[in-house]
């Protein structure tokens, strides 16, 4: 049932801010008067001595579950001090990778039906790890064959490209890295910061939803290009991934997510006066860095969006022309959460106003059950 939208993903962009909440339920505690704010992840609470005991944490998915992952490595880092590799389903199947018994493996995938993931699952299985699901389906395969996990519980999502359960996954994997990290005295500041965010999340992704207008306009001046960079780094790499992976999978239209950092390697030689790209350069570590980079695409001419954190136009336009979208900020490692609903917008405008079937993607299958 869509309601009162025209498409699936249009709704499920629109409900982001209740199935975060949905998300969240009950697992998140609110610090009493000498009591600390935690987090409860009813799945895991029996498994987290032997997580915090693993070697090293593997993320594994693929397309937009695998985006959720990276954007979460940072802070699963961070608050862990256990180091976190990424794979691609298909790729560690492709390689046969090394797996140890004492690794953590955790899978992530909304449908839990995934055949790439599915079959590395079996791998590490058979490998001897601990695996984790992430899944958004109750009874799904991968929920049933991991060792433990945690329902990401966005509700039920129809639409090809994945929305609503990209920000859950993210929150889901910010509250693993708070379980994970338990409660050592020096990271409580940071916890608590964390926490409080998260419990203003939905408000923050109400107001960057304010914005549908803005980016259908944006989406008018794009409608006829041949292609979109999106440049992100650190927390923000993930989202530009995810971003051009919305862009080309509905709008069919060739998007590339590129790492900020690898500029000069490659990707600069690309700049001129007609390319658009797409820079976020929220608040976080890295953004004197992506001032930087922004300094340098405009010294080539470079046809930008910004994407920066409301008050930052000043300091992010440095002399050129740039459109700047400016967005809430929220604290970092759920940064991505608020970014990428822009883009999800521009994706879904860009494919309406090109013509093209905005649920059902040509060639492509909400759940891929074959390898
Ligand atoms: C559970 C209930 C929820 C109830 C809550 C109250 C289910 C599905 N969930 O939520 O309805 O409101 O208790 O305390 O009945 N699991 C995996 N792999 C996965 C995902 C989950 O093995 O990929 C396992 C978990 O380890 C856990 C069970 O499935 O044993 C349910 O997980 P989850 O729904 O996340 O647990 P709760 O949030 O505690
Ligand atoms: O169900 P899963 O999360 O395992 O699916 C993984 C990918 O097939 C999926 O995220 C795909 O990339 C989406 N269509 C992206 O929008």
């Amino acid at each position: 049932n869509k309601g009162n939208y025209e498409h699936y993903m249009q709704k499920e962009i629109h409900e982001q801010p209740e199935s975060l909440t949905t998300t969240m339920r009950g697992r998140l505690i609110r610090g009493g008067s000498c009591k600390a704010k935690t987090v409860l992840l009813g799945g895991l609470k029996d498994h987290l001595k032997t997580i915090r005991r693993s070697r090293r944490i593997v993320f594994i998915g693929c397309g937009t579950s695998y985006n959720a992952a990276l954007s979460s490595r940072p802070i699963l880092e961070e608050l862990s001090g256990i180091p976190v590799t990424m794979e691609i389903a298909s790729d560690l199947l492709d390689r046969q990778g090394p797996i140890y018994r004492e690794d953590t493996a955790v899978f992530v995938s909304q449908s839990g039906e995934t055949a790439d993931t599915l079959h590395a699952l079996e791998y590490a299985l058979e490998n001897g790890a601990l695996c984790v699901g992430i899944t958004n389906t109750v009874g799904s395969a991968i929920a049933r064959n991991t060792h433990c996990g945690v329902h990401i519980n966005a509700g039920c999502e129809i639409g090809v490209a994945s929305t609503k359960a990209y920000t859950s996954q993210i929150v889901v994997m910010a509250m693993l890295a708070l379980a994970i990290g338990g409660d050592a005295i020096s990271n409580e500041a940071r916890r608590e910061a964390i926490i409080d965010s998260l419990f203003d999340l939905p408000n923050k992704v109400r107001e960057v939803l304010k914005l549908d207008e803005e980016m259908k306009e944006l989406a008018k001046l794009l409608i006829a290009e041949q292609s979109l960079l999106v440049f992100g780094r650190g927390y923000n790499y993930a989202t530009a991934l995810e971003g051009a992976l919305k862009v080309k999978e509905v709008a069919l239209m060739h998007s590339e997510g590129i790492l900020a950092g690898e500029m000069k390697h490659g990707p600069l030689a690309l700049v001129d006066e007609n390319l658009p790209i797409f820079v976020i350069a929220t608040r976080d570590a890295c953004f004197s860095k992506q001032q930087s980079v922004i300094q340098q695409l405009h010294a080539r001419k470079g046809r930008l969006v910004v994407m920066c954190s409301k008050g930052d136009a000043a300091s992010v336009c440095l002399g050129g022309s740039s459109r700047v979208v400016e967005v809430p900020q929220v604290v970092d490692c759920l940064q991505p959460v608020v970014n990428i609903v822009p883009l999800q917008l521009l994706a879904y405008h860009l494919t309406v106003l090109r013509g093209f079937n905005v649920d059902q993607p040509r060639n492509l299958a909400k759940s891929v059950t074959t390898q």
